[in-house]
């Protein structure tokens, strides 16, 4: 076992459902990540997959459609983040590195989950490093490097949306039941909310391209049959570009999870 107290590392070789249910449901109790390598399912990887997920949480069921982007249940389903050569408008998509962001931030309350789940079907020949940082990290270095742009991440409410249906509303930084939490996608901070907004949306960006930069962003290259859990709502997330022309190219599943006192 390896990782920083937010994100653990693990190499669950040989562990069969039970087991790695049991793993994934203590690592989690105690990270906002768990990254898990060279596991070795029995049958149908998604299925499997699903069923240790279902130890720590209700699955969602919910996939955004390929085409509108809009979200709806369908119960079973997996979204797959596959690189498509004639899908350049969506990031989903396509081969181009993607920001660090939360998938909620802007997913109308009533879709927004709590827990999610990749499992990586393949990586692409060169780059597709997944990004991750927690609230806590971004939270601490925008409070010593920052002062005034951590003081607008906690105090200025923003609201969030695709195409013009609203999402989320927060402060990019908060606190709930005593947990940091963050909220953040750049490109879908609803338009006309400002200059405050406006501001901290340029000047956060910048921020955290320098934390990549700085190399305090965890940074690493998932393998062919990889899993990683993560909480959404206190972690962000990205990747790097990728080398890919066929579709399928790179292929990622994700699904998600809602802990069952939040799901009840
Ligand atoms: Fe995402």
């Amino acid at each position: 076992m390896a990782g920083e107290g937010w994100l653990r590392v693990l190499d669950v070789a040989g562990l069969d459902v039970e087991a790695l249910r049991a793993l994934v449901r203590a690592e989690m109790a105690g990270a906002c990540a768990v990254r898990l390598r060279h596991a070795t399912p029995t049958g149908d990887p998604l299925t499997f997959w699903r069923a240790v997920g279902d130890a720590i949480g209700v699955a969602s069921d919910i996939v955004e459609d390929s085409a509108t982007g809009a979200p709806r249940r369908a119960p079973g389903a997996w979204m797959d983040v596959r690189f498509e050569p004639d899908r350049r408008d969506s990031y989903r998509h396509h081969k181009v590195g993607q920001p660090l962001h939360s998938d909620g931030a802007y997913t109308p309350p009533e879709f927004a989950q709590e827990i999610a789940l990749f499992y990586l079907e393949r990586q692409a020949r060169s780059g597709g490093e997944s990004l991750f940082v927690d609230a806590a990290t971004v939270a601490a270095h925008a409070r010593a490097q920052a002062p005034d742009l951590y003081e607008a991440l906690t105090t200025v409410p923003v609201h969030f949306g695709k195409a013009g249906a609203p999402g989320r509303t927060a402060t990019v930084l908060s606190t709930r039941d005593g947990r940091l939490k963050i909220n953040w996608n750049y490109f879908r901070v609803m338009p006309g909310q400002g200059e405050a907004v406006d501001r901290l949306r340029e000047a956060f960006r910048s921020f955290l391209e320098r934390m990549i930069e700085d190399g305090v962003v965890a940074c690493f290259r998932l393998q062919a049959g990889d899993a990683v859990f993560f909480r959404d709502e206190e972690v962000l997330h990205g990747r790097r570009d990728f080398a890919a022309e066929q579709s399928g190219d790179r292929l990622l599943w994700k699904t998600y999870f809602m802990p069952a006192s939040a799901a009840a």
